[in-house]
């Protein structure tokens, strides 16, 4: 496999074409951004950190039944995956209140969902990643109502296999976000699962252990992603 000219380069990750026309290579970076890019900082060993952590999630994901994008990993910072034609939505699942569901609905943060809710957002910078439903999915074709279904289906499944995960460890997986492609005509898990993309607390101290330790400035950023991988079994050294 040999690595192309790059695709696309978003805030955290780079995607680069490979000499298969079905795989592209991820490339983790150390920037990290939130509030729609206002906020930019690059932290050291966070691209290799949030590299092995997402290999280490989807290989537990395809093990329990669910297709990822996932192939191996290459390097510290780089990952291979299947090409997929993404879905220009984020599906979000909820277990308990926090961040932008607080401040829309004015709802105590941790108060817990039961049943967990799902969201849907389009992928839209200008727009600010506005939150959709259904019905907006289809009328404007974002997705069929088919893969829509199939990909909230996969959105739950994925909420059974990581809160049992990161229970273990002693971690409350508050809530997430998901985002999908089609390979071959099958809806498959993409882009990526890490710290970045959820919010993790302390089961016992309420302590929060993912990217609101940025957004909020509360500093130890990446010791707390690598905390919360060790506590569930990464071995970020290997
Ligand atoms: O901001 P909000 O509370 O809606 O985010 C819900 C979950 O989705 C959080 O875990 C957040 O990190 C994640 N998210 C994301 N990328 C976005 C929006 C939200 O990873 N563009």
């Amino acid at each position: 496999m040999e690595k192309r000219q790059e695709l696309y380069a978003g805030k955290a990750k780079s995607v680069f074409r490979t000499d298969d026309p079905d795989r592209m290579v991820l490339v983790f970076r150390d920037d990290t951004s939130a509030f729609d890019g206002k906020k930019v900082e690059q932290l050291d060993r966070k691209g290799m950190v949030n590299n092995k952590f997402n290999a280490f999630i989807m290989t537990k994901l395809a093990q329990a039944g669910i297709p990822t994008h996932f192939e191996k990993l290459l390097s510290d910072n780089e990952s291979l995956v299947k090409r997929l034609d993404m879905m220009p939505i984020e599906c979000v699942v909820r277990n308990v209140a926090a961040g932008s569901l607080t401040r829309r609905l004015g709802v105590q943060e941790g108060t817990e969902l039961t049943p967990p809710t799902f969201e849907l957002f389009l992928k839209n910078d200008a727009l600010g990643d506005p939150m959709i439903n259904e019905s907006h999915v289809e009328a404007f074709g974002w997705a069929k109502p088919e893969h829509l279904a199939k990909a909230k289906e996969l959105t739950y499944q994925v909420n059974d296999v990581l809160k049992a995960l990161f229970a273990e460890g002693g971690m409350i997986l508050v809530d997430y976000k998901l985002e999908f492609g089609l390979f071959n005509g099958e809806v498959v898990l993409g882009d990526e699962f890490s710290p970045d993309g959820c919010r993790l607390w302390d089961a016992e101290t309420k302590e929060k252990m993912d990217k609101d330790r940025f957004r909020q400035g509360l500093g130890g950023v990446i010791e707390a992603y690598e905390d919360v991988g060790r506590r569930i079994g990464i071995d970020f050294d290997a």
